[in-house]
């Protein structure tokens, strides 16, 4: 098996088994987004211990892509500083992705990152926002 056949696995395989799918029963932060290009949402929440994320949920529906890259980011943020996460960008989520994606399908993979930014430190744009990159 391939490197990009192995991460395609690993991507259907948190789209089918999403991690830390679920709500929390006392989270700090709530947030809660949509793609507007299709209307896919994804719900993040957040406990935090001081300046860390402490534990985090996410519930939502949506293509595999968005949904796995929630799956695959909440993997990441737990134990995470928020300053840390305060500088991720689209860079750092495809990382955390591990694929690809063409230009049609970026905010189907930001769209976890965007709404975890939304909730942690009030951000309201695209992560790494490219006008042009963003416009589908
Ligand atoms: Fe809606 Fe991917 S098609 S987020």
């Amino acid at each position: 098996m391939g490197m990009d056949e192995f991460e395609l696995e690993l991507l259907l395989d948190h789209y089918k088994d999403p991690r830390n799918f679920g709500h929390l029963n006392d989270p700090d932060v709530v947030r809660e987004e949509g793609n507007p290009s299709c209307g896919d949402q994804i719900r993040m929440e957040f406990k935090l211990r001081g300046d860390v994320i402490e534990d985090v949920r996410f519930t939502g529906k949506g293509c595999a892509i968005s949904q796995a890259a929630a799956s695959m980011l909440t993997e990441e943020l737990k134990g995470k500083p928020l300053a840390e996460v305060r500088g991720w960008g689209k860079r750092e989520m495809l990382d955390i992705l591990g694929i690809e994606v063409n230009p049609m399908r970026l905010k189907c993979a930001l769209l976890a990152l965007k709404v975890t930014k939304g909730a942690l430190f009030g951000e309201t744009d695209w992560p790494n926002g490219d006008e042009a990159e963003l416009a589908s």
